[in-house]
């Protein structure tokens, strides 16, 4: 921790040493949970260019973030992406981490290589192709589980995170399971958020990660593993050698343990994926930075706030 770390501490005793960055609201997928068919995205001029996000990100880092996650809207979609991960890949971070939809990922994959960005998130909601499509809009299943296995092939870490949604591809779960065996590549299973879209469908969508495990095959066996007091997953290896986890964002949030700030794309700080609350970094003095984080850490609820007023893609998943 640096010695200005005490800043990064909130009453709670949670330190934030992870931060995640929305570097565009724009898509190239629909999914059905996150989007409208016909979203309005912010105006290019808007996103905080590459200089200010090394920037902010850089004053963050020296305040003690540790792990940087760039996330969106889909981030591959922003011509700049390779400079902007060079950038953070000279900042003295222990993880240096990518949210994508892999839509766009393969023709990257030889370049980041070469970078910091070693661990890729990647989301998969189905592995079926005709239900991809009706989960997206997007025909792209192919485009996507190639990219996704050439990532693992060249060595990357890579990890599928699976929105589950009840009558959509629930019937899929021991499908993923066998899948992450087969691959050697954890699987991670989200509970739906009830936000944006899925405000008006949430009650017949919604489904916990409990009914989730209970609906995997019998013949499985799970063991625990042991994750880091601020991890977002409840992960487990399974006796068929896959690894899985399940993210209960609704039925058991994890905000006691919440390690994490985010920059949205116009480069303002927030304390929390369901506030509007931020603080702009762009014009802000290193000086003035300890200040800036105290009060946007103050802010951090201990628990699940109910009402997000902007939609995911907006603030990055
Ligand atoms: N519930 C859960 N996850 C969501 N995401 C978007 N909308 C929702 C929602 N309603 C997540 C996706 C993706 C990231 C960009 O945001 O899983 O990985
Ligand atoms: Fe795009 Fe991710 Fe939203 Fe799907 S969930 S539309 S991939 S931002």
């Amino acid at each position: 921790m640096s010695a200005l770390g005490h800043h990064m501490i909130d009453k709670h005793g949670r330190r934030m040493r992870k931060l995640r960055i929305s570097l565009l609201d724009a898509c190239n997928l629909r999914c059905l949970y996150c989007m409208p068919e016909h979203p309005v995205f912010m105006p290019q001029k808007d996103w905080a260019s590459v200089k200010d996000m090394a920037r902010i990100t850089r004053n963050l880092v020296e305040l003690g973030i540790e792990e940087i996650r760039l996330t969106g809207g889909e981030p591959l979609m922003r011509r700049d992406f390779v400079e902007i991960v060079h950038e953070l890949s000279t900042l003295p971070v222990k993880k240096l981490g990518l949210t994508t939809n892999a839509l766009l990922l393969a023709p990257y994959l030889q370049v980041l290589q070469h970078t910091k960005l070693q661990h890729l998130n990647i989301s998969l909601d189905s592995l079926n192709a005709e239900n991809f499509l009706r989960i997206t809009r997007r025909d792209a299943f192919s485009t996507v589980m190639d990219a996704i296995l050439t990532a693992k092939a060249l060595g990357f870490a890579v990890k599928v995170n699976t929105v589950m949604m009840k009558g959509v591809n629930d019937h899929e779960l021991s499908a993923f399971v066998e899948w992450s065996a087969t691959h050697r590549i954890p699987v991670r299973f989200l509970e739906v958020m009830n936000v944006g879209v899925m405000k008006s469908q949430f009650q017949e969508r919604f489904l916990p990660a409990s009914n989730m495990m209970a609906m995997l095959r019998t013949d499985l066996q799970l063991n625990r593993l042991n994750d880091k007091p601020d991890s977002t997953s409840r992960n487990f290896r399974v006796s068929n050698g896959a690894k899985i986890g399940f993210i209960t964002s609704e039925s058991n949030p994890f905000c006691a343990g919440c390690s994490r700030l985010r920059l949205t794309p116009k480069g303002q700080i927030r304390p929390c994926l369901f506030m509007e609350e931020g603080i702009d970094l762009k014009l802000l003095a290193p000086e003035d930075y300890p200040a800036a984080l105290a009060a946007i850490i103050a802010m951090k609820p201990i628990g699940r706030i109910p009402h997000q007023p902007q939609p995911m893609y907006q603030i990055g998943g």
